[in-house]
């Protein structure tokens, strides 16, 4: 399996999402998540790679957001901290960078980056989840998340904690996994797809009605669909639905992926002032 096959880190997908034992797809996540990271830390695995779509996002969100000095911003699902380190360089010494994410391991390495790095004092990161954030309502100037919200079940809580946590006028901006056609119930239910960001995937009008119900306004997308490889993501789709017992499932999910219905888009939202 090649490494641009799925989100970001598709080759440790493979093995680290079969997790027959796990309890929740919220502990498979993490935990699979956890893997990554710790192996990052020992120094055992190579730098995650992201796809095409998503390293055009993270430009096209870094330019959205135009860090400066003095402003705080808060990472959802932070990961390895590299967004928030390189976040931190440009809003310090008086502005915050905060990531938070419910890997222990992420939040270990993130740390031990920022000291080496001499980022302690501008980035933070907290062990949280992000649908219970640890922190005080209206402070940041923007909250922003990397192919994060695709993992998390209740998307609309997950909004809902960004927006009370941003000052109005603040913004949102994020980037993530979308479809562009209705997803099997057998693929939604599918573990491994959805810890590889796929089986948690939304349309991007659905993520539009959620953020508009999370009281943001001005809303702007950007689509990055073009970047996604949709020949391997189809590849990717089918290897993980072959152990389906159910044909007629399979065979829809095999159809879903021939469509290509799997894509990437940015977000923006503004919260309203009053
Ligand atoms: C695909 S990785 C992206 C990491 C980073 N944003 C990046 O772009 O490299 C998803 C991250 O979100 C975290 N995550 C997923 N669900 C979460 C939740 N409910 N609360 C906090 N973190 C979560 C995972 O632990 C993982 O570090």
């Amino acid at each position: 399996m090649s490494a641009d096959e799925s989100c970001c880190i598709p080759s440790y997908n493979q093995s680290c999402c079969e997790l027959g034992s796990v309890a929740s797809t919220e502990e498979a996540v993490k935990k699979n998540y956890g893997k990554l990271w710790a192996s990052q830390r020992e120094g055992k695995s190579a730098k995650s790679k992201r796809l095409a779509s998503m390293l055009s996002a993270h430009e096209a969100l870094f330019k959205e957001l135009k860090p400066q000095k003095g402003m705080s911003v808060l990472d959802i699902g932070s990961g390895n901290g590299e967004t928030v380190l390189a976040i931190a360089e440009k809003v310090g010494p008086t502005g915050k960078a905060i990531g938070v994410d419910f890997s222990p391991e992420g939040i270990a390495l993130a740390r031990e980056k920022a000291e080496k790095r001499n980022l302690g004092e501008v980035a933070e990161f907290h062990l949280s989840n992000a649908l219970e954030l640890p922190l005080t309502n209206d402070y940041f100037d923007a909250v922003i998340s990397e192919c994060v919200v695709c993992l998390i079940k209740d998307k609309q809580k997950a909004l809902n904690e960004k927006v009370r946590v941003l000052k109005p006028g603040g913004r949102v901006i994020m980037h993530d996994v979308i479809t562009w056609a209705r997803m099997p119930k057998a693929m939604r239910e599918n573990q491994k797809l959805f810890c590889d960001c796929i089986g948690g995937a939304v349309s991007l009008d659905e993520y539009v009605e959620m953020m508009k119900k999370a009281g943001l306004t001005n809303i702007k997308t950007v689509d990055f669909t073009k970047g996604v490889n949709k020949k391997r993501m189809e590849a990717s789709i089918v290897a993980k639905a072959r152990k389906l017992k159910d044909k007629k499932a399979f065979h829809e999910i095999v159809d879903f992926a021939r469509k290509g219905s799997i894509g990437y888009a940015l977000l923006v939202g503004t919260k309203n002032r009053a």
